[in-house]
């Protein structure tokens, strides 16, 4: 298992953040990618990943931080982005839930670093919310033929997802997935698992984003990358096919997306 998006730098594992780490590895994990969002948490992810050969980092500020990025902070991002075992830019995007950043800064900082990461010719990891139309308008924009990256967290529709594949990038799905009972109606199916079923294996990426996002049955709890597992069992259950197969494809995903093979 590769867990595509973790923030193990974060406090709620100073206490036993080797523990988790060793726990990940014990239990049948390969890789995981620690996701940087300040540029605190870039600097952190990448000494994990130098100090832990199947750890990865991504370099990035979040929309929420959106209001940091100057030119100083970009040519921050920039040095630990170049550092080897920095893997992406991410996570950035745009997120006009409930955000205190406003929509121009957000904007405007989400530009940046995707030319940064064009500049490096990098992956990104995106983070969207309640913000499709104008994300996906400007990835139109910044549109190269060499462009990719991950919609991380996702919960919306076939639709949506569609217009995301077509732009060429993969789809990360969490512990949300498991959220949700399985209905024997298939109109009463929640969106997600439409979405899931129309999924092309070979565009899905697993994540936990922990500590958030605790899968069921570990839900209510601080989610760690362990935990990937249930969202593997859960997609798996949803396509009709086996955790193995699952689990292989998102592993293949993974690598060839952020080029963390052997
Ligand atoms: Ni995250």
């Amino acid at each position: 298992m590769i867990d595509t998006h973790t923030h193990i730098d974060f406090k709620e594992f100073d206490d036993d953040r080797e523990e988790i780490i060793k726990r990940f590895f014990d239990g049948g994990g390969e890789k995981l990618i620690n996701v940087g969002c300040t540029l605190e948490s870039s600097k952190r992810s990448y000494k994990l990943a130098k100090n832990n050969e199947n750890i990865f980092a991504s370099a990035g500020i979040h929309p929420h931080d959106a209001d940091t990025v100057d030119e100083n902070v970009l040519k921050m991002i920039e040095e630990i982005a170049m550092h080897y075992k920095t893997i992406a830019i991410g996570e950035i995007g745009l997120d006009f839930f409930k955000s205190t950043t406003s929509r121009e800064i957000q904007v405007q900082a989400f530009r940046a670093q995707l030319e940064l990461a064009q500049n490096h010719n990098m992956p990104i990891i995106i983070h969207c919310r309640d913000a499709y139309n104008d994300l996906i308008n400007i990835l139109e924009e910044y549109k190269t033929s060499n462009w990719k990256g991950v919609i991380h967290c996702y919960t919306a529709s076939w639709e949506i997802a569609e217009e995301f594949l077509n732009l060429g990038f993969f789809i990360g799905f969490t512990g949300i997935v498991t959220y949700y009972k399985d209905k024997t109606e298939p109109n009463e199916e929640p969106e997600i698992y439409r979405t899931i079923k129309n999924m092309p294996l070979d565009k899905i990426l697993i994540e936990t984003d922990c500590p958030y996002l605790s899968p069921i049955p570990e839900r209510g709890k601080r989610n760690e990358p362990l935990f990937v597992k249930h969202v593997a069992e859960k997609i798996a259950r949803i396509k009709k096919t086996s955790f193995e197969e699952i689990e292989n494809q998102t592993n293949k995903n993974a690598i060839k997306l952020f080029n963390i093979g052997l």
